[in-house]
């Protein structure tokens, strides 16, 4: 089943998440299933459960787009251990469709968190995949790639939303 994605302005993207507590369940499942499909359909490398309007600590991510099962990565209730270095570079969000802006975060990083079935387990990314992991680590915790912009830059998205919302062009 495929999710309507939630696009800022929705209270629930800047509402920190809460954990999940129920593992192995057929809810669960479906809920991971339905948040690739969605991620996919829309092109993206990341999708967070608040982005389909589900308040808890769990993100899907494939730098593949699909295109090598191996990279689907799946993190509950995820918890970055380890960071190094710094990289810049363009960054976008599903809910935030038709903005991207240069946002700086760490080169490395090292997670851990839970699978399906509740077992815990570590995994590290460099470039891309460790951009996802932050960019969706931010979403569980209510905050959007626009917080990492200065606040002039920020402003100025944000006024356009605007615009864009009372035209009902978003
Ligand atoms: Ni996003």
């Amino acid at each position: 089943m495929s999710y309507k994605i939630v696009k800022y302005g929705d209270p629930v993207l800047e509402t920190p998440a809460a954990p999940v507590t129920g593992f192995h369940t057929a809810e669960l499942s479906e809920l991971i299933e339905g948040m690739f499909e969605t991620m996919y359909a829309a092109k993206g490398v990341g999708l967070a459960a608040p982005q389909v309007g589900v308040s808890q600590q769990l993100t899907v991510i494939d730098t593949s787009v699909g295109q090598d099962p191996a990279q689907k990565l799946v993190l509950i209730n995820p918890e970055i251990i380890f960071r190094e270095g710094r990289q810049t570079g363009e960054e976008g969000c599903l809910s935030i469709p038709g903005f991207r802006e240069d946002v700086t975060r760490s080169a490395k990083v090292t997670v851990r968190a839970r699978n399906a079935a509740g077992e815990a387990f570590e995994t590290s990314g460099e470039e891309l995949l460790a951009r996802a992991i932050q960019h969706e680590i931010d979403h569980l915790h209510g905050i959007l790639f626009l917080q990492h912009l200065s606040p002039l830059k920020r402003d100025m998205i944000r006024r356009k939303i605007r615009k864009m919302v009372k035209a009902g062009e978003w």
